[in-house]
């Protein structure tokens, strides 16, 4: 359906398995304990939705939106707060839950900033990894794939705000994006 757009790096199967296996993992490390499942926007939406149908203890949802100070001073790490939680996190199980962490600064950002709001405990979760990309050290409790330095879209990843609604996640050609 989308095959002009480039090669399918992860079909919509093998992501869904990568999600059922996460969401057991997660359920069995929070047995008892209630979880606080902070999505960022906009990227992580799809992903978050399927995995806490997969999630079998109670959760609840919040939502972060953040962005990068301009693409030029991306790699200071400044990140700028478009959307904060509307919950107190003092004393709460959370776990935040990425599409993608690349350079890694948006996550240590994230981590830093919510950890000075005294959580019981913060644990990550991406569904795609670009360790090759990595610029700051950050820990990812829970990581779907570890994949190549490609440009890929699909699955809540966007090139220029297209595409999230692909159900696989693609490798998108450079013809898309050098039009
Ligand atoms: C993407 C992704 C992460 C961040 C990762 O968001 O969702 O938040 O970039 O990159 P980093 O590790 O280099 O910081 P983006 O800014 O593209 O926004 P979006 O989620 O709305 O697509």
């Amino acid at each position: 359906m989308y095959a002009h757009l480039g090669k399918i790096l992860l079909t919509e199967q093998e992501i869904m398995n990568k999600v059922v296996g996460l969401g057991q993992t997660i359920s069995r490390d929070y047995k008892n304990k209630e979880l606080l499942v902070v999505g960022i926007l906009k990227g992580a939406i799809i992903f978050m939705s399927d995995l806490v149908r997969n999630i079998t203890i109670p959760v609840e949802f919040d939502f972060m939106a953040v962005s990068s100070y301009g693409t030029s001073s991306r790699s200071s790490g400044v990140v700028r707060i478009l959307k904060d939680l509307e919950q107190n996190i003092k004393d709460r199980h959370v776990l935040l839950v990425e599409d993608i962490v690349d350079t890694g600064l948006t996550l240590k950002y994230l981590l830093e900033n919510l950890q000075t709001r005294e959580p019981a405990s913060l644990k990550t979760c991406t569904l795609l990894d670009k360790p090759e990309r990595r610029l700051v050290k950050v820990n990812v409790d829970y990581n779907g794939f570890a994949i190549p330095d490609e440009f890929v879209v699909g699955y809540g990843l966007d090139y220029d705000q297209k595409f999230r609604n692909l159900r696989d996640i693609l490798m998108l050609s450079p013809e898309v994006y050098e039009k």
